[in-house]
């Protein structure tokens, strides 16, 4: 018999809240098969008034699949697989302040990610979730012809880069410089949900350099124009945290962006992120 779950719809396009469900118990796999589904369709899921040690958290994530071990951000000493993000009350700079997508630099791209809200601030630090599904769904059919011919290259070299936004944490974060050791990867425009079979838009202003067999010059106008595009406000949502909240947003088909409007207060997060089977 599976937990009792409740979901309700947060926005149009995306984001619904699941409630009935203690995320630190041992799951039945009927609750795990019903989270599944419910990531599936609404892309982004979010859960309140948890409480999780970094061991439980990952014992949940480990549910959905292996679990990633960032290569430019240090995970915690006993637990490398949890990534800590820490804005102090003096750090001017937040993790994760553009839209992306989780991981879309690396060969294999992650499938999700699980962030928990250890400690939140008093005001702002909200999380906006855009639907690249969605993104998908409103262009043309003209539009859409041509990026279904279409790869993009991915890189974490721009973004973990000494001068990137990422690197710049490293006040709080342990963040390596990505510059001349991120590769390059190679990964369809438009992105087929392995599980629903629903296409998304599969590229993001942080990783994403340009089309393949195209200059970086070349790109940017399209490039630029997606970005736009897919950011639209009919396609987002936006969740505010509160302690022991949880988001698990699916990067196949969904953007997010860190808020960083919240100067002089300290917010604390530990996310594991899904890997393919
Ligand atoms: C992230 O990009 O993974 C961080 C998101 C957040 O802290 O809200």
């Amino acid at each position: 018999m599976s937990d009792q779950i409740t979901v309700r719809r947060l926005a149009g396009a995306l984001g619904a809240e699941i409630s009935g469900i203690d995320l630190s118990a041992p799951l039945e796999e009927a609750t795990i098969v019903a989270l599944r589904a419910a990531l599936n369709l609404h892309q982004v899921i979010f859960f309140r008034d948890q409480s999780l040690t970094p061991a439980q958290q990952l014992a949940f994530g480990r549910r959905f699949g292996p679990l990633n071990i960032h290569p430019y951000v240090s995970g915690m000493a006993d637990h490398p697989e949890v990534m800590e993000i820490i804005k102090e009350p003096e750090d001017r700079l937040n993790f994760g302040g553009g839209w992306h997508s989780d991981m879309s630099f690396l060969e294999t791209p992650s499938i999700g990610s699980i962030l928990y809200a250890v400690e939140t601030p008093a005001f702002g630090g909200d999380t906006l979730f855009a639907s690249q599904a969605a993104a998908w769904d409103a262009l043309s059919d003209g539009l859409k012809a041509t990026l279904e011919g279409l790869k993009a290259v991915h890189s974490a070299g721009r973004e973990y880069s000494a001068t990137g936004p990422s690197a710049q944490k490293r006040a709080s974060m342990q963040v390596a410089e990505a510059e001349g050791l991120a590769g390059e990867f190679t990964h369809p425009v438009v992105k087929v949900h392995p599980e629903t079979g629903r296409k998304a838009l599969y590229v993001n202003p942080a990783f994403t350099m340009r089309f393949e067999g195209w200059t970086r010059r070349e790109s940017k106008p399209l490039l630029d124009w997606l970005f736009e595009h897919s950011r639209q406000e009919a396609f987002t949502c936006r969740f505010a945290w509160r302690d022991g909240s949880v988001a698990f947003w699916d990067n196949r088909q969904v953007w997010h962006y860190a808020l960083n409007d919240y100067p002089g207060q300290r917010r604390h997060m530990r996310r594991v992120t899904v890997d393919q089977a």
